[in-house]
């Protein structure tokens, strides 16, 4: 496949881009600002502002999926919902499938699904709590769109750490041990990403835990 990763040089889009290019996919890295350093030939890294629509569609064009790994810088949160959107919009008119990496905040507690991890302060510490009001918007500026889109909820922690291949995978309820524990390294999220692209379901908003 061909896939346009947008955010290549952040912790979530670096660990998609070395585990696409790893299984022998074609990548476009999409970055801002900071170059991805150290890639391998079947990687093509490309500048481009997820805001810019024009330049979106045509880098999208020709691409196999898009997955959008995208975060603001603090202050910025508020921009999150819009900039998913003009990613979308690109999506749609390019016909391609859209894997968008959000928030944890919109998934239901386990055990309480009439409460959502945004509302739960041992999940959202007060210092979070805008960013994941954002994830919760650009959820739902996905499901007010039309295009082909996926929103993977890592669980609460997401970090870099070691690929292992293994996770559990949920749907709209936050995936957490025994213990409330809720946690995946970046590298094994990036595992769940290519699983989900190289064998799409039907379900439009999933999660992934240990
Ligand atoms: N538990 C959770 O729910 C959880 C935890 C962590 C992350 N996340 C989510 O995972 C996603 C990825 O996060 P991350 O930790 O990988 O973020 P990150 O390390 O901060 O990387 C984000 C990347 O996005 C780029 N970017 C921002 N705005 C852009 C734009 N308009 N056009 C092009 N590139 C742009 C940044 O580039 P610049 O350097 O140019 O700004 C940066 O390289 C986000 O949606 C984040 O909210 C969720």
């Amino acid at each position: 496949m061909k896939i346009a990763v947008v955010g290549a040089a952040g912790m979530v889009g670096s660990r998609v881009v070395d585990e696409a290019t790893s299984r022998g996919h074609d990548l476009i890295a999409v970055y801002r600002t900071q170059r991805p350093t150290a890639l391998p030939p079947n990687v093509t890294a490309v500048e481009g502002d997820a805001n810019d629509p024009d330049r979106m569609r045509t880098l999208f064009d020709g691409t196999d999926a898009i997955v959008a790994t995208t975060r603001p810088a603090p202050g910025h949160e508020h921009t999150l919902a819009a900039t998913t959107t003009t990613l979308l919009d690109a999506a749609t008119t390019t016909r391609t499938r859209i894997l968008v990496v959000g928030g944890a905040a919109p998934l239901h507690m386990p055990g309480r699904p009439d409460r959502l991890v945004l509302d739960s302060p041992e999940y959202v510490p007060a210092q979070w709590r805008t960013i994941a009001a954002a994830s919760a918007a650009q959820l739902e500026a996905c499901r007010a769109h039309h295009a082909d889109w996926v929103y993977l909820s890592p669980p609460a922690v997401l970090e870099p750490g070691r690929r292992t291949g293994k996770y559990r995978r949920g749907t709209t309820t936050l995936v957490a041990d025994a213990d409330g524990a809720s946690r995946i390294s970046a590298e094994d999220l990036a595992v769940a990403v290519l699983d989900e692209l190289e064998k799409p379901r039907e379900i439009k908003h999933f999660t992934v835990g240990y």
